[in-house]
């Protein structure tokens, strides 16, 4: 394993972590109207998590002899709510992107390997989550099975 290559990358994570708690609790702290009550928790709760997964990332870095930037990348924001989300899975996606990327550069080392992966699934889950919230729900209603009973 090249150690300086892992800092670095790992360091980018960081960047990105960094990002993520900005940029969503943007999201949380801007959002008004009726969805507020339902996102502005969700939006400070994923901010909560890529602070979560900066702590770890920062701690690692200098574990291995590094120093944590304190740098992030350009924050993404709007007031519309579609866009938002958009955003959202957009910044997951990365987050997937760079772990896997991470992961590469880790190979060889098993519990660098398992603490990057413990990440990476939470970020699939990121993924996950916003691609579901984005799918509209009326394209789907026809292949649900009948249930007997209408309820509209
Ligand atoms: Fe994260």
């Amino acid at each position: 394993m090249n150690t300086k290559a892992i800092i670095d990358h790992l360091n980018e994570c960081l960047k990105h972590e960094w990002t993520g708690v900005a940029q969503y609790s943007q999201a949380g702290f801007i959002i008004e109207g009726m969805w507020r009550q339902v996102y502005a928790e969700k939006f400070l709760g994923d901010a909560e998590e890529s602070f979560n997964h900066a702590k770890l990332v920062g701690d690692k870095i200098v574990a291995l002899g590094g120093v944590p930037s304190v740098l992030r990348n350009e924050v993404k924001q709007s007031r519309d709510l579609r866009e938002v989300l958009e955003f959202s899975l957009a910044f997951e996606s990365k987050a997937v992107e760079m772990y896997n990327q991470a992961l590469d550069l880790a190979e060889g080392d098993r519990a660098l390997v398992i603490f990057l992966e413990d990440i990476l699934k939470e970020e699939q889950e990121g993924v996950d989550e916003y691609s579901k919230l984005l799918r509209e729900s009326s394209q789907h209603q026809a292949s649900l099975p009948a249930s007997g009973k209408k309820v509209s």
